[in-house]
This record gives structure tokens, C-alpha cells and sequence, in this order.
């Protein structure tokens, strides 16, 4: 059984691939510090799938710390590297920390990916590195664009980084460039835990519709769209999830034609904001209270995904639409208020 580690594993994309991973007969190990996130998740990750996933607690700013789990797991097949800070608007407010903990992070990784010799290595890409493109959809070869948040610039800075590294090592590495992550496992037994108030579309629509949040903003509804609210690529965490173990299989069966390779990962439809608010109330049955208000700073006007690569060379194909996003983080946000979280 081929040894994974999950940085970020105890996150919201961490947790739902460490499912899916152990559904493809991967043995799965986690490190995150847990200071985004909770071991909450990892309990969820049990019932699931009946696998209790050890964690190491560890800050991988702290290269003796980082290299402590590498020599602990010698026999680890393949690294896939979440852990990072993501929240736009905060990566504005403290861009330093934000580069600290972003690069810091990956350059641990790759320096004993390096030492160990570790073959396959899959990264959190966005597809915030494209920016304000006006090329859309967009596919992997758009030009990045000038970004909108030192959190984009950490991943783009972080893609560059990762290619220089390819060039230079045997690691076989592939760089995974997500739209907006949505919904939950269908069991409702894991799920997005937003720190705080949520600045994520989704849950915020659910936070409004329990009662948590007494009501929401659209963010401008001025803009050049179909309705006049922004458009984005949302696409549900499980295809997400299965498009990193379609990655480490790709890269495990050698059928990689380079180094360091891009794929985009959204479902290719463009869905604005009203959309996504009238497909909930549509799905839930429950009214949402929500204001039109002012545009808010650094959002793309509309940004989509073409996939194709993704499908042809990884064989991957996302399943879930927007009602199915919006039936499983609403059935996840009421587990969470039985448990008053
Ligand atoms: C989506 C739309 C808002 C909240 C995210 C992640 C980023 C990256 C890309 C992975 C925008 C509008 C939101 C609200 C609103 N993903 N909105 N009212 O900004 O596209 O970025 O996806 O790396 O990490 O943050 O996502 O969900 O914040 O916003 O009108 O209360 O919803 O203006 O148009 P965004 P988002």
C-alpha cells in the first residue's frame, strides 16, 4: 500500500482527499498545526472510513520539525502539499505573514522531498494566479495575469518555485489549479470549518440561512455579467478530492510527459453569485435575507475553468453540479448546528 503525506490534512480540501485516498487503497499519514483548522475533521475522516489518520502536530516553518516526520516515514510515496494561509481579503491585511507562512512551508517540503528522495509531489494551486484575464475560459497555457491578493501572489511565487525545483531534481510534480471549492462529503460528517466569519461565498449562504449570520451582501451587482454579479467556477470538494489521487496515479504510473505539470481544475461552467444564492433557496426551500451591496476589492469580474486537459490526461471527470454543492454544505452546516459548532 503506497505511503501519502497530506500536509493540511486536518483542512477542508485536505480532509475530504485524505477520504479519497483511503477509498483508492492509499495509506494516509497528515501533518498540520492546526492553527486554521482542528483535528475535529480527522474524527469524521474515521467514521467514513473506518481508518484512524495519525497527525503530526508539527509548524512546517520549522524545518527541524518538518524533517523529523520525514525520517519517522521513510517509505512515503508521494507528498500532497495544502497547508498554507487562504483567505484573500486577510492575505491583504497581513501580506507578510502571508509570505512567511506560504513559502516558508513549501521551500521545508521541497528540501526534504529533496533529501528523501520522495518521487511524486502534487500542490494546492488556485486559479487566482490568472487574475483579471479577460481570456476566458481559461486554460492552463493563459498568461498569469496581474493578481488581486498577496495570497494569489504566494501561489503563483509557489507554482514558479516548484518549477525551478522540477528542473533541477527527479521529483515528478504536478500543479493543481482550483476554482472554487464547494459543498461537502455526503455524509455531512466533514465539511468547511471557516475560522470566524467565512469570506467564502458558500458558507456564508448557509451561515445566513441557520440563523448563524443575521444576513449577507452580494458584492456588486454592476458588473458586466448576465445578472450584474460576478461569475466564478464552483465545483464540489469530492471532484476536487479525486483529482488529486487521479494525480498521484498519473504520476505513479509514469504517464506524465514532464516534470512539473498544470491542470486546471472547475467544472467549466461560469455561475454568478444570484445564481448560487436562487439555486440554494431552490435546493434548501429556505428564503435567504440577503442586501445587494458595493463591489468589494480584488474580485476577478468572471473567471472559468477549461478542464480538458484534466480529463484527457488524468482521466478525471467532476460529477457534482450546484445543486448537489448546495444540498451537501446545507445538510453539512445543520450537522454542525446539532452539534452546535
Ligand atoms: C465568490 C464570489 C464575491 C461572499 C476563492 C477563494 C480562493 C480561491 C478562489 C482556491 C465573489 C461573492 C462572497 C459574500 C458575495 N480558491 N460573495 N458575498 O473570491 O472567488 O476566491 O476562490 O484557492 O482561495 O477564496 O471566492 O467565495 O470569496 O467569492 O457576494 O458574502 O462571491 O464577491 O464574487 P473568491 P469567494
Amino acid at each position: 500500500m503506497s505511503k501519502v503525506l497530506v500536509t493540511g490534512g486536518c483542512g477542508y480540501i485536505g480532509s475530504h482527499t485524505i477520504v479519497d485516498l483511503i477509498d483508492h487503497g492509499y495509506e494516509v499519514i497528515s501533518v498540520d498545526n492546526n492553527s486554521r483548522s482542528t483535528s475535529r475533521l480527522l474524527k469524521g475522516i474515521e467514521k467514513i472510513t473506518g481508518q484512524r489518520v495519525k497527525n503530526y502536530k508539527v509548524d512546517l516553518c520549522i524545518f527541524d520539525d518538518t524533517h523529523a516526520v520525514f525520517q519517522e516515514n521513510r517509505d512515503i510515496e508521494g507528498i500532497i502539499h495544502f497547508a498554507a494561509y487562504k483567505t484573500v481579503p486577510e492575505s491583504v491585511e497581513i501580506p507578510l505573514q502571508y509570505y512567511e507562512n506560504n513559502i516558508n512551508t513549501l521551500i521545508n517540503i521541497l528540501k526534504c522531498i529533496q533529501e528523501f528522495q520522495v518521487p511524486n509531489f502534487v500542490f494546492s494551486s488556485s486559479c487566482s494566479i490568472y487574475g483579471n484575464t479577460r481570456e476566458l475560459p481559461v486554460v492552463e497555457t493563459t498568461p498569469p495575469g496581474a493578481v488581486q491578493s498577496p495570497y494569489a501572489r504566494t501561489k503563483q511565487v509557489g507554482e514558479m518555485i516548484i518549477r525551478d525545483y522540477s528542473g533541477v531534481n527527479s521529483t515528478q510534480s504536478i500543479l493543481l489549479r482550483y476554482f472554487n471549492p464547494a459543498g461537502a462529503h455526503p455524509t455531512a460528517l466533514i465539511g468547511e470549518l471557516p475560522m470566524g466569519r467565512p469570506d467564502n461565498l458558500v458558507p456564508v449562504i448557509t451561515q445566513t440561512a441557520i440563523g448563524k449570520l443575521e444576513k449577507m451582501q452580494v458584492w456588486g451587482t454592476d458588473y458586466d455579467t448576465r445578472d450584474g454579479s460576478c461569475i466564478r467556477d464552483y465545483i464540489h470538494v469530492m471532484d476536487i478530492a479525486n483529482a488529486h489521487t487521479r494525480s498521484l496515479q498519473y504520476l505513479q504510473g509514469k504517464r506524465n510527459q514532464a516534470n512539473c505539470e498544470v491542470f486546471n481544475l472547475g467544472t467549466g461552467n461560469g455561475v454568478t453569485v444570484l445564481e448560487m444564492i436562487h439555486a440554494f433557496e431552490k435546493v434548501s426551500g429556505v428564503k435567504l435575507n440577503y442586501e445587494l451591496g458595493p463591489r468589494r476589492e480584488g474580485d476577478v469580474v468572471s473567471i472559468y475553468a477549461d478542464n480538458t486537459l484534466a480529463r484527457q490526461k488524468l482521466g478525471w471527470r467532476p460529477r457534482a453540479d450546484i445543486d448537489e454543492m448546495m444540498r451537501t454544505a446545507w445538510k453539512w452546516e445543520q450537522a454542525l448546528n446539532e452539534m452546535r459548532i
